[in-house]
């Protein structure tokens, strides 16, 4: 096994000990001042130092660290979220107001973001009133089970990182941090999860603990029991998509491994001159809807995002045009991108009638449109003026009038711009590298 190949990129992504003294004291600090607030106070809350700085399975030059404010659960969820932000505030005078299930706090303290989530300290994660009650439980198993295994964690993050598919928010559907640790906790090792991992089918069950809840139907590509709440999934969040390029990937490595797998070069932005080579040898056509990007969070935005991609590609499906690949993008303006097979069809399009059985529907057809005729499904037809004979028409006409989510709706309503080929570089160079993958013709 390429164990030099570990030793380097352990190397890389290993924290120093002076990053690592510099965590722990502003996560002590952290404590310190909201405990000191809380007793002030006279509140009964205490302050938790969770996720992966907590547990040592962070990646060098992480900036963030996660601290929980541990409230009795009794507490009135205003008063959950009024004292937590209060009390967040003690750390320090900078800090952002975020939102996930409910408001928390991003204090900025000594060059480093520390997320300040208050939350119920419930008896067990079986008894959560709010999705982040498990964190805490989390932590005591990981911290308990991890051992030595915390290096094996961090190639795995790293792996997931540089093939594409770490990060369990919206934007990215993929591996979360916990997610790794309890495979490498399942299968010893880094090494033993790529093993197990290029085998995968979809609807994998992993259940650590045993304790899985059976009345509980999981319908997702990769199904791990949490070692704390027989209920949860906590792959639910990967995509199939994700899944598949992760075995993949897994696939790969075993095969040839190599540090491209965990630092891949820089992607390259795509240039005018390759993009109208590509498409004229692909002879698909490259669209962008694009739109002002609503003010909301990327947990609120992607899915709609997701939402509008797919009315978008039904739309067009629809009306005879046929999409070969499509995603979404966003930045300021944000768009939906689209290659299509055909995008421009003939004048005319068929109308179907009644079936043949129908004798009286099939008289008031036929009197309708004398040109009718009979087809081979034993359907009455009719060859009438097609409405949209391109897609940019039908897009034009038709897209407000598609589910597209409540904000990415509103955002459309007030403009969109339909650019094409080479004209969606406009669109700046972040996309340009976007646009790369999106058109990475496969490998084989
Ligand atoms: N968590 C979870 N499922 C998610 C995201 C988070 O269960 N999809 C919980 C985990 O207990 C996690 C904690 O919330 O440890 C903090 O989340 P986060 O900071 O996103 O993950 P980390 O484990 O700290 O990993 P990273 O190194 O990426 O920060
Ligand atoms: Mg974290």
């Amino acid at each position: 096994m390429p164990d030099e190949l570990f030793d380097e990129v352990l190397a890389r992504i290993r924290p120093s000990a002076a990053e690592e003294a510099q965590m722990r004291s502003v996560a002590r600090e952290a404590i310190d001042k909201v405990d000191a607030a809380a007793c002030a106070e006279g509140l009964d809350v205490y302050a938790l130092h969770v996720g992966s700085t907590a547990r040592d399975t962070w990646l060098k030059g992480k900036k963030d660290i996660d601290i929980f404010l541990m409230f009795p659960p009794e507490t009135p969820r205003e008063k959950l979220e009024e004292d937590g932000l209060r009390l967040a505030k003690a750390v320090s005078p900078r800090y952002e107001e975020r939102y996930a299930e409910h408001p928390y706090l991003t204090a900025l303290y000594r060059g480093l973001d520390v997320d300040l989530v208050p939350c119920f300290r419930v008896k067990d994660a079986a008894h959560i009133q709010s999705a982040v009650d498990r964190s805490p439980f989390h932590n005591q198993y990981v911290q308990k089970n991890i051992d030595a295994k915390a290096d094996q964690v961090r190639l795995l993050k790293q792996f997931t990182r540089g093939v594409g598919v770490y990060g369990s928010e919206l934007r990215t559907q993929g591996f979360s941090g916990y997610l790794c640790e309890l495979l490498v906790l399942k299968y010893g090792s880094f090494m033993g999860v790529v093993e197990h991992g290029s085998g995968f089918r979809r609807g994998k069950v992993i259940d650590i603990e045993g304790h899985m809840d059976r009345s509980v139907e999981h319908a997702d590509a990769l199904v791990v029991i949490d070692p704390v709440d027989p209920k949860r999934n906590v792959a639910a969040a990967l995509s199939e998509q994700k899944f598949c390029e992760f075995v993949d990937a897994c696939r790969r490595f075993l095969k040839a491994p190599s540090i491209g797998f965990f630092f891949p070069p820089p992607p390259e932005p795509m240039k005018k001159g390759a993009l109208e080579g590509l498409l004229a040898s692909r002879g698909t056509r490259l669209v962008a809807i694009t739109f002002k990007t609503p003010d909301i969070v990327e947990d609120t935005l992607y899915p709609q995002l997701r939402k509008a991609e797919e009315s978008v590609v039904n739309l067009l499906g629809r009306h005879e045009f046929k999409v070969y690949r499509s995603d979404v993008w966003s930045s300021d303006r944000s768009a939906v991108v689209l290659e299509m097979l055909v995008w421009e069809l003939p004048a005319i399009e068929r109308h179907f009638g009644p079936p043949l059985y129908e004798r009286e529907h099939c008289e008031k057809f036929i009197e309708k449109y004398p040109g009718a005729y009979i087809t081979s499904s034993c359907r009455y037809a009719v060859d009438m003026p097609r409405r949209y004979d391109t897609a940019n028409e039908l897009i034009r006409a038709r897209l407000t009038s598609c589910g597209l989510g409540k904000n990415v709706a509103k955002s459309v309503a007030e403009g969109f711009d339909i650019m094409q080929n080479e004209n969606v570089l406009e669109l700046g160079p972040e996309f340009a590298v976007f646009l790369t993958k999106f058109l990475r013709a496969p490998e084989n």
